[in-house]
């Protein structure tokens, strides 16, 4: 955090059960762009510098506890209310003098700039107790309603529940999303009740309160797109196709071509250099970097990958975890590659499977090559030297290594190590007899024949 910046925290609301995902799973690690969204809302406050960042939760939720960490946890034994769920974070939080910013875990696309916009108003000369995000949705739906004073302050926030016809006819809408004075925080939850259609404890409620200590209240707007939150399937699947277009347009943006934008599918944080050409259908799991100038062609799946400059990957590639594809190699169809390293130049192009292996600059991996790498209970590296060639359909039964300048015979199943620049073939010898083919045509020819007869 930057001295000049105003001192944060933030409260991330993730208790709700999010009944209507029908889901074994706590509703915020639900994933959109191979991030879980609770995951989304971290990292988009990271930026902000916001310390302490407290995440409030369910009992029973340690997968979320588990996401988070480091960030310190909340329990909220029972789900009493937004405002409820607010004051469970206060042991931890403690007495925070700056601005306390609330954020919703089932919200993942607020942005840093916006949420940066909501803490600068908070701190603005007026020193309102209360920003709250708002929004003008096409349909305004359920959404609680800000209700301004004539002067354009906030006023209160109504829900939806409690409104009156008039309230409800309001378009601004409560994002959820708060910036709040740290120093009248604690004061405000003390004082909300659960007088409501509703019976809960409302957090909206706080701006009534702030207002009747004599404290301004302000609205910050930001586009419906970046507040929308999730609480069904449908929904996750529409956040997961906003995200997706956005990254799209970004990736080509910054300098990528994309042949199909519309069939590539992007992880929240993967990285493309300059030049990148990604054809149709291509998958991007979590943890990729693709330099400047690779290839990567249609119907590639990758993930937990590096792939260095003037790479080629694909058609019909799987990049796993710990896959490191060096500069100018290629890896073609049907190959898969896990936890391994290609020096640069290295080619493994048609039906392979290199895991737990190294192959060295310039060698060749033929076709249907395998490295056995797993013997059911652990596993074991392959190391291939540089300029090796390993000819098609062999199997290297690990731990083995192939020595720089080796050739492995087509066909071979190589248990021990190949020294550098040696030829080393394993497979039955060929026999050959002459006119046995002819011979054994003519006699099976018979056989039926005489058979038909009978
Ligand atoms: C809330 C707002 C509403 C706003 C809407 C925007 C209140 C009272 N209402 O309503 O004005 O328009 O969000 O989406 O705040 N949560 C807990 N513990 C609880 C209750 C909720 O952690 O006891 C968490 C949920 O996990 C969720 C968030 O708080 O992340 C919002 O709760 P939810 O019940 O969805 O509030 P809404 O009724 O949608
Ligand atoms: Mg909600």
């Amino acid at each position: 955090m930057s001295a000049a910046q105003p001192r944060t925290a933030a409260i991330i609301l993730a208790a709700g059960k999010g009944t209507r995902m029908k889901s074994a799973l706590p509703k915020v690690m639900h994933q959109i762009a191979g991030r879980s969204m609770i995951g989304h809302v971290v990292a988009n406050l990271g930026p902000l510098g916001s310390q302490p960042n407290v995440v409030v939760v369910a009992p029973g939720m340690d997968q979320v506890a588990a996401e988070v960490a480091p960030l310190p946890i909340a329990v909220q034994t029972d789900q009493l209310g937004t405002g409820h769920a607010v004051g469970c974070a206060r042991a931890a939080l403690g007495d925070f003098p700056g601005t306390v910013l609330v954020l919703y875990g089932d919200s993942p696309f607020i942005s840093t700039a916006t949420l940066s916009n909501l803490v600068a108003r908070r701190v603005a000369a007026d020193n309102p107790a209360v920003v709250v995000l708002g929004m003008r949705p096409a349909d305004p739906a359920k959404y609680g309603r800000l209700i301004l004073d004539t002067a354009g302050g906030l006023d209160r926030i109504v829900e939806w529940k409690d409104a009156s016809e008039a309230e409800r006819a309001v378009t601004l809408c409560n994002s959820g999303v708060m910036a709040i004075d740290g120093k009248v925080l604690w004061s405000l939850i003390e004082r909300v009740d659960n007088k409501n259609a509703k019976g809960e404890y409302y957090l909206t409620d706080i701006v009534e309160l702030a207002r009747r200590d004599g404290r301004a209240c302000a609205v910050v707007e930001a586009p419906e797109a970046e507040l929308m939150g999730v609480n069904s399937r449908a929904e996750l699947a529409i956040a997961e196709r906003l995200f997706q277009d956005q990254r799209r347009a970004l990736a080509m943006e910054e300098g990528a071509t994309l042949i199909d934008p519309a069939s590539v599918f992007f992880a929240a944080d993967t990285k493309l250099g300059r030049d990148v050409v990604i054809g149709p259908n291509v998958f991007f799991g979590p943890g990729v970097t693709v330099a400047d100038d690779v290839e990567i062609r249609a119907f590639s799946h990758i993930e937990g990958a590096k792939i260095a400059s003037g790479a080629i990957i694909g058609p019909f590639a799987r990049l796993r975890p710990g896959a490191e594809i060096g500069i100018d190699a290629h890896v073609g169809n049907f190959v898969e590659v896990k936890n391994s390293i290609l020096g640069q130049g290295a080619k493994a192009n048609h039906l392979t499977y290199l895991g737990d292996a190294d192959v060295g600059a310039k060698s060749n991996i033929g076709a249907g090559t395998i490295t056995c790498n797993y013997d059911g209970y652990v596993k074991a590296r392959t190391v291939i030297g540089a300029g090796a060639f390993i000819g098609s359909n062999s199997a290297l039964v690990a731990p083995v290594k192939v020595g720089d300048g080796a050739i492995v015979g087509a066909g071979s199943v190589i248990t021990r190590d190949v020294e550098a620049d040696a030829i080393a073939v394993s497979r039955a010898e060929q026999v050959s007899r002459a006119g046995r083919a002819r011979d054994f045509r003519a006699q099976r020819q018979k056989m039926k024949q005489d058979k038909a007869r009978k």
